[in-house]
């Protein structure tokens, strides 16, 4: 089966576990989820993954703007693979909504448990803590491309009903708000404005002025900007000065910039 894999990722988890699944799947274009466009890849494949990080308990609103132009004639089987750390809630339900609302069926969703890169809630765990969600994970990738290379349609994965209870709903109050969350971003006096997080942004909101970064309300919430920072100069909150940074340890700054080049 001839796949494309499409990602988005802010700390290199969703570009990791994109990378094994097209070592597994084999005949698979990897690509980046950066413009928007999805139509001339699709029009090649039989099958499309979706990989993307859960955020505040959905989907980033890239991904809902990307699947909302999927064109209907998409691939027989389409796939979605959420990264989450631990919450995946409603997420995979929303993609299938979403789609089912383009005339394409989601065939399979898949929940795949990663170290957190939510800071303002503290770090990503111990390094053991890290290593064995690595090797979950792993395994996990490999059950999941057995599943996709028959073209299996497993029930789709969801948190508990308390997680669509509890979030759901607050997912939904906080969603139109994300674009202004990075009004909570300040930098402190480590940032010599080396243009890191201006250049590893995705959604183009942070520039220098002055020789200290802004942000102009159009956040993504993916926390590239700090997370990536070389000198640990961004915060966010209060909080954040004491927690220790996060992006995946196999996924470097250049494979962070050519993946934004498309
Ligand atoms: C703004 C934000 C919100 C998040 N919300 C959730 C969540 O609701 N549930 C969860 O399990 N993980 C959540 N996370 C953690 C990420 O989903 C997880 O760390 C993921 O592996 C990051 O993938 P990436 O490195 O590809 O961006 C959140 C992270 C961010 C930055």
């Amino acid at each position: 089966m001839k796949s494309v894999l499409y990602f988005y990722t802010g700390t290199g988890n969703s570009l990791w576990v994109s990378r094994l699944l097209a070592q597994e799947l084999k005949d698979v274009a990897l690509v980046p989820i950066v413009s928007g466009n999805p139509r001339a890849k699709v029009q090649e494949a039989d099958g499309i993954g979706l990989i993307f990080p859960v955020h505040i308990w959905g989907l980033p609103p890239r991904i809902v703007n990307f699947v909302r132009q999927l064109p209907a004639s998409s691939a027989n089987y389409v796939f979605a693979v959420a990264v989450n750390a631990g919450q995946v809630v409603h997420s995979l339900l929303q993609v299938r909504k979403l789609l089912s609302a383009r005339g394409i069926m989601l065939s399979a969703g898949f929940s795949v448990i990663m170290p957190s890169n939510y800071i303002p809630w503290g770090g990503p765990g111990s390094q053991e803590e890290q290593h064995l969600r690595f090797e979950q994970s792993r395994q996990k990738i490999q059950r999941i491309a057995e599943v996709v290379r028959n073209q299996e349609s497993p029930p789709i994965e969801k948190g508990p009903v308390w997680q669509h209870i509890v979030f759901t709903p607050l997912n939904r109050l906080l969603f139109r708000l994300i674009p202004r969350m990075d009004r909570s971003f300040w930098v402190d006096e480590k940032c010599n404005g080396c243009l890191v997080c201006e250049k590893i942004c995705p959604a183009h909101n942070v520039q220098i002025r002055d020789g200290w970064p802004s942000w102009s309300h159009r956040c993504e919430q993916c926390f590239a900007c700090l997370q990536w920072c070389p000198q640990e100069a961004i915060q966010f909150g209060k909080k954040t000065p004491k927690y220790e940074r996060y992006h995946h340890p196999e996924v470097t700054v250049q494979d962070m910039l050519q993946s934004l080049q498309g």
